[in-house]
């Protein structure tokens, strides 16, 4: 082996910048499509990308070296405030195993609590079965069943205050600049 061969490549997670929407869009259907049977590749880039673009979204992306392996979007819930919704946590096939959904999730979770300003507040997921252990290690706690999995929940700073001030990622910016 070289010794190029042996360099360990840095694992970088941060925002997105809008003009690499459609390549995060295109990798998490091209992660998720194959669990989930019935979707095309095609419709899943097409829903990745909507929920991308809803508004207060805050979309992240691993990237080993130049290339984009992974990702994760979290938003403010319109449910309830000072609840957050965590989606499309995804990484490539060829790169799981390897720490990289820890750390895009981690990040999806470091975002809320910032933004909850100390206050207690909620991240809830819709998980499928096979992806509840993984959930559970982050402290995530399964809810009720639906349809294709479970609702699961994770309180975020539990000693914080009870706030309906905590702001909104709008206020923070949404892009990578
Ligand atoms: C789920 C997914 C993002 C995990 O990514 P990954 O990079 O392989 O995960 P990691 O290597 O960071 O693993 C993190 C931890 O979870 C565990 N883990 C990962 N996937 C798991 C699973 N399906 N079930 C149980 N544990 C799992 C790992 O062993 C590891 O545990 P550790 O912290 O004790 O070492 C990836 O498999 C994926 O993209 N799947 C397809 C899309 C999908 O289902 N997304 C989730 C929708 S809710």
């Amino acid at each position: 082996m070289s010794n190029l061969s042996r360099i360990t490549v840095a694992l970088l997670v941060r925002k997105i910048r809008k003009e690499e929407r459609f390549s995060w869009a295109v990798k998490a259907a091209e992660a998720f499509a194959p669990d989930y049977p019935g979707w095309t590749t095609e419709n899943a880039v097409s829903e990745a990308f909507d929920d991308m673009s809803l508004r207060d979204a805050i979309v992240f992306a691993a990237f080993s070296g130049e290339n984009m392996i992974g990702g994760s979007l979290i938003r403010p819930s319109c449910l309830s405030e000072c609840a957050y919704e965590l989606s499309w946590v995804f990484v490539l096939e060829g790169e799981r195993g390897k720490g990289v959904g820890r750390e895009v999730i981690s990040a999806c979770l470091s975002a809320a609590e910032d933004d909850l300003l100390g206050a207690v507040g909620t991240v809830i997921l819709c998980c499928p079965p096979h992806n509840v252990r993984l959930y559970e290690k982050f402290g995530f706690i399964k809810g009720s069943p639906i349809h294709d999995g479970w609702v699961m929940t994770k309180i975020l700073n539990p000693d914080g205050v009870i706030s309906p001030l905590a702001s909104k990622f709008t206020v923070r910016g949404r892009w990578n600049s």
